[in-house]
């Protein structure tokens, strides 16, 4: 089959395809013909490595799976002899960042990992992006405990997280303010954001207005600067560990401090969250957004794009 592999981490050229040999589902698993899938923040940190720390997952020296891509969708080619709720040409969608492989022809899934079935309504090319950012922003929402009515800041309302972020924050009756550029303050309106900030024209920490959590969807501001805009008790998250991984060391100082604090929660998916994702899809509550597509072939241009830090949402791979 046709796959995208890397032996080593670096550049987006690391990136070449080759020919493998087709993966063969042990007993409990699935082999799935991959008809959509993305490249994301998550396969291009794993593959610079940027962030040491990512090695212990992947590999110290060199990585120890050498196909990327954590988001699928596509068709069960083979179920093993003992899956159950799934059968040989269900359409399915999920994610697996424990062994990556979906930028390939086909992959292998256990019935019990993070895969549900495909809503009716829902293409593949759809399909593919509803689980990395949203399970992240589902992520720190939970930790935060936020509740209706709630006032929440978005920053970086735009990116994969943070888009879905915004949507999710909705969907659980937040008000939510939303920050990004002038050029994204229409889609980001469009997301439901109750009110959006222009971050060119105006400086989001200035607002007179104050909230219970503050979630930087791109790691891109501080403590510091959000904590006069957060209400006493109010959360602050950053998708990143911030300078000197600050937001880490924080977030255990201020655990118990009981007055504004950070947290920075260990992403996590289950299966339910796969499903509460594809449900809320097919009622049209959440609708990842689509920047770009590219073949498989052109896969390090999509690295390289994606690395930029600038998609809007997210980048899918069709085959
Ligand atoms: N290491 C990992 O494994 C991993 C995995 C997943 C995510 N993450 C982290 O999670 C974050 C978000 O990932 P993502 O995929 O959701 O993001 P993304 O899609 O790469 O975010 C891109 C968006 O960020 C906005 N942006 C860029 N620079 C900005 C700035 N200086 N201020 C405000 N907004 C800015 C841009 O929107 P505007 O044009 O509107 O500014 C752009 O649309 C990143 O920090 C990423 O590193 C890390």
């Amino acid at each position: 089959m046709k796959a995208a592999v890397y032996n080593s981490y670096g550049p987006p050229h690391v990136v070449k395809l080759a020919d493998l040999d087709v993966p063969v589902p042990k007993p409990s698993e699935m082999l799935i013909k991959v008809e959509a899938t993305t490249v994301n923040r998550t396969d291009t940190g794993f593959r610079s490595a940027e962030y040491v720390v990512s090695r212990l997952f992947s590999g110290i020296i060199r990585p120890k799976f050498p196909v990327l891509g954590n988001e699928f969708a596509g068709y069960v080619v083979k179920a093993g002899a003992e899956v159950k709720e799934f059968k040989e040409g269900d359409r399915v969608f999920g994610y697996n960042d424990a062994s990556f492989g979906a930028h390939a022809e086909y992959i292998t899934v256990g019935e019990n990992d993070a895969v549900a079935l495909i809503p009716d309504n829902l293409s593949y090319r759809e399909a593919a992006p509803l689980t990395e950012g949203a399970h992240y922003a589902l992520c720190d929402i939970r930790a935060a405990k936020v509740r209706p009515g709630q006032d929440v800041l978005v920053y970086g309302a735009t990116g994969a997280i943070g888009s879905a972020a915004v949507q999710l924050l909705r969907y659980f009756g937040a008000g939510v303010t939303a920050v990004c550029h002038t050029k994204h303050v229409g889609l980001v309106a469009s997301l439901g954001a109750d009110k959006v900030i222009d971050y060119v024209n105006e400086d989001f920490t200035a607002t007179e207005q104050r909230f219970d959590f503050i979630f930087d969807a791109v790691g891109k501001s501080s403590f510091g600067q959000c904590k006069r805009i957060l209400k006493p008790k109010g959360i602050y998250v950053s998708t990143e560990p911030g300078k000197n991984g600050e937001n880490i060391y924080l977030a255990i100082l201020k655990k118990f401090s009981g007055g504004k604090r950070v947290i920075f929660p260990i992403p996590s998916i289950t299966r339910h969250d796969v499903i509460f994702l594809g449900e809320l899809a097919k009622k049209g509550i959440f609708k990842p957004l689509i920047d770009r597509q590219y073949r498989l072939d052109e896969i390090v241009e999509a690295h390289r794009y994606v690395e930029t830090g600038q998609k809007t949402g997210n980048v899918v791979i069709l085959p």
